[in-house]
Parts: structure tokens; C-alpha cells; sequence
């Protein structure tokens, strides 16, 4: 099987988690132990936020907050890599053709972000495009995509399989600045329409969560077409 994980900044908490880091680092090195192609995608989370939002009080424009965010989404990337070991590939990529050149050698690989103007969301669907994914799981820190967001809404119902059309509706209606890309943002929505990648929605807290959601059991938010 070939599969792209997303693991959303939730994993990169100010304070990082390195237990965490390891739990999810050994579920996942498993998996691609057993026969699978696997390429890793790194969020920004806490600490690129506040990167950015520094960035930005300076009075950089959304660009440079983009490419301050994209270094600390590499950072990650790399705490990742180092936990997965020998699993995965040394280099960090910095463009989808390394990506595809990458992937297939029987490592991991992982990255963050490749340029400013996209979140990770969309790198791990343009990463799923490129390596022919047969399935793209978005790891996060709520179960799965919800009738509004969960975190400000406490009537918010979680949806279990949701049309990518609606989801580009919802992401359409919000914000495009760096570091504030949500759950839902456009371009990756666009790219997963027309690869029409097989994806789930799941929380990352578990990740027997992502294993599973990898094996296509029914866990989190699946995107029909
Ligand atoms: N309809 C929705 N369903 C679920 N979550 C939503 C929805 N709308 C907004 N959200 C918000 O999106 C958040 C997840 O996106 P967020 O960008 O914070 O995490 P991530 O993409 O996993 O991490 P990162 O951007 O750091 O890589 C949720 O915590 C939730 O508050
Ligand atoms: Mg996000």
C-alpha cells in the first residue's frame, strides 16, 4: 500500500512531546515495515505560530510569515525523522519532485512545508497525487471534520463521510494567512478533488486511530467524490 499521513501541529506542542513523538513514530514505522510505502507530512503547530505571529508584528509580509512557518514545519519534520530512525530517509525534501524521487525506496519520508502560500494540507495532497497514494490520512487534534468547528461551537456534530464539494464550500468561505490555514483549506481541497486521493479525518491523539484509518477500517471523517 502506498499512504501519505498528515501529523497536525497538535503532535508539536510548545513543550514538545517526546513520548508522543515516539509512540506515533513506532505505529507508524511499523506500518512501513510491513510492506508500505509511506511519506510523512509534518504540521507547524504551536511553536510556527508563534514564529509567525512574531514575524508578523515586525511587520513581515505574509510571505516571509509563510517561509519563517515553513522552516519550523521542517524542524518537526525533522524531531520525526530522527524518532523514526533507520526507517526513514535522511533528507528532509524541499519540493514534490524530491518527494516522488524519494518515495518508493522503501524508507519513510518526511517533510514540512514546501512554499509559502500552502499549508501542509495541501503538501500532503500534493504529496499523495505525486506517489500515486492509495489512501491520504489528515492526523489532527479534533476526530474528524464537524457541522462547524468543534472548538467554538459546542453543538458541532461529527460527520462521517462528507462530499469534497461541501468541503471546498466551507474552506472557500475562510481565511488564507500564513499560519492560520484550519482544518479545511482550499487548495488542499482542490488537489484531493481532482486526484480524487482516498482521505480520512482523524484525531492524532491515538495512533492506533491513524493505523487504522491507514487499513481503511471506519474511524474519523472519510471524503467521498
Ligand atoms: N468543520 C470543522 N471540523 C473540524 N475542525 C474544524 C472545523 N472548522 C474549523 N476547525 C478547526 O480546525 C482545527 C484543526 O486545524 P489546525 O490547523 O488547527 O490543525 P492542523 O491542521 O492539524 O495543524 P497544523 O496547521 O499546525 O499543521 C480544529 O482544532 C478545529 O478547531
Ligand atoms: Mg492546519
Amino acid at each position: 500500500m502506498r499512504a501519505v499521513v498528515k501529523l497536525g501541529g497538535a503532535l508539536f506542542k510548545r513543550d514538545l512531546d517526546t513520548v508522543a513523538l515516539r509512540k506515533i513514530a513506532g505505529a507508524l514505522s511499523d506500518f512501513a515495515t510491513q510492506g508500505n510505502q509511506l511519506v510523512l507530512v509534518a504540521g507547524g503547530g504551536q511553536n510556527a505560530r508563534a514564529y509567525i505571529v512574531a514575524a508578523r508584528k515586525l511587520g513581515a509580509d505574509e510571505s516571509t510569515c509563510d517561509l519563517i512557518g515553513i522552516k519550523l514545519t521542517r524542524a518537526n519534520a525533522e524531531l520525526l525523522r530522527i524518532a523514526l530512525g533507520s526507517t526513514a530517509v535522511s533528507k528532509i525534501p524541499t519540493n514534490l519532485s524530491e518527494v516522488s524521487h524519494l518515495a518508493g525506496n522503501g524508507k519513510v519520508v518526511v517533510l514540512g512545508g514546501l512554499q509559502p502560500g500552502q499549508s501542509t494540507n495541501a503538501v500532503a495532497a500534493l504529496a499523495a497525487e505525486i506517489t500515486k497514494a492509495d489512501v491520504l490520512v489528515n492526523a489532527t487534534d479534533v476526530e474528524g471534520v464537524y457541522t462547524q468547528d468543534p472548538k467554538k461551537s459546542p453543538k458541532a456534530k461529527l460527520i462521517r463521510s462528507v462530499h469534497v464539494d461541501k468541503l471546498l464550500n466551507w474552506a472557500m468561505a475562510g481565511e488564507v494567512f500564513a499560519g492560520r490555514y484550519e482544518l479545511l483549506d482550499p487548495l488542499a481541497l482542490k488537489i484531493l478533488q481532482r486526484a480524487r486521493i482516498p482521505t480520512r479525518f482523524v484525531s492524532l491523539v491515538d495512533p492506533g486511530n491513524i493505523i487504522e484509518a491507514l487499513h481503511g477500517k471506519v474511524v474519523g471523517t472519510r471524503v467521498v467524490y
